[in-house]
């Protein structure tokens, strides 16, 4: 079985892609790890003229099992990451990765913004997760907080909206839900019932 979970930023698209996987035994992939694993090597070197060639560098050269969510999970490398998307050869390299990926004899899950409308517009069931800015906004700042991390309500609501607008207007693959996608808004759901409506939604897509 093959899942794609696409969303904006802090939506809860992660926490459900990651359930269901425990749920129906599915290696999980969180796509925006690659990108902000990319955005991390080259943070700081924005103005330097080989910026580009850096990050292309970064995305070939990519050890999947060296991941750290704790230190990718930052805002800042958030922003960084929603600038190296932004690098046709980037994602082209990151593309491969996640196709390998779902290539898994267990079935895949794959949470990101392109899975189901470019990555793997063949998936079984695609869900599009999706929640108020307000609303991602407290959650990611409650959870940054949490970690002993010194940010704001306001200054986080600031870079969700200005990720989701890059995103969109990403030049090298704009972020959109697939036609075939089925919507979910969490804006007004405890982390349990979204994750019941996903589940829900998967069972019904696969009998
Ligand atoms: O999902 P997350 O917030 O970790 O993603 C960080 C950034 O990586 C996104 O804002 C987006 O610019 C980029 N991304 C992407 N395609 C994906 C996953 C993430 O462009 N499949």
């Amino acid at each position: 079985m093959l899942i794609a979970v696409d969303g904006p930023a802090a939506s809860g698209k992660g926490t459900i892609a990651k359930r269901l996987a425990a749920h129906f035994g599915l290696a999980h992939l969180d796509t925006g790890l690659l990108y902000r694993a990319v955005g991390l090597k080259t943070m700081g070197k924005e103005t330097h003229a080989e910026f580009e060639s850096m990050a292309i560098d970064a995305a070939m050269g990519l050890d999947t099992s060296t991941l750290d969510e704790e230190v990718l999970s930052t805002a800042e490398v958030g922003i960084a990451a929603s600038r190296v998307a932004q690098i046709p050869e980037v994602r082209k390299a990151l593309n491969r990765l996640q196709r390998k990926f779902m290539e898994q004899p267990s079935g895949a899950i794959l949470d990101g913004r392109d899975i189901g409308s470019r990555i793997c517009p063949q998936a079984d069931v695609k869900l599009f997760i999706t929640a108020n800015p307000e609303t991602r906004a407290r959650r990611r700042t409650e959870q940054l907080l949490t970690r002993g991390l010194d940010v704001t309500y306001v200054e986080i609501l600031k870079q969700i909206e200005k990720r989701d607008k890059d995103d969109r207007e990403n030049p090298a693959g704009a972020f959109y839900q697939a036609a075939d996608a089925h919507l979910l808004d969490t804006s007004k759901l405890s982390i349990e019932a979204a994750f019941q409506a996903a589940l829900g939604i998967v069972e019904r897509a696969t009998g």
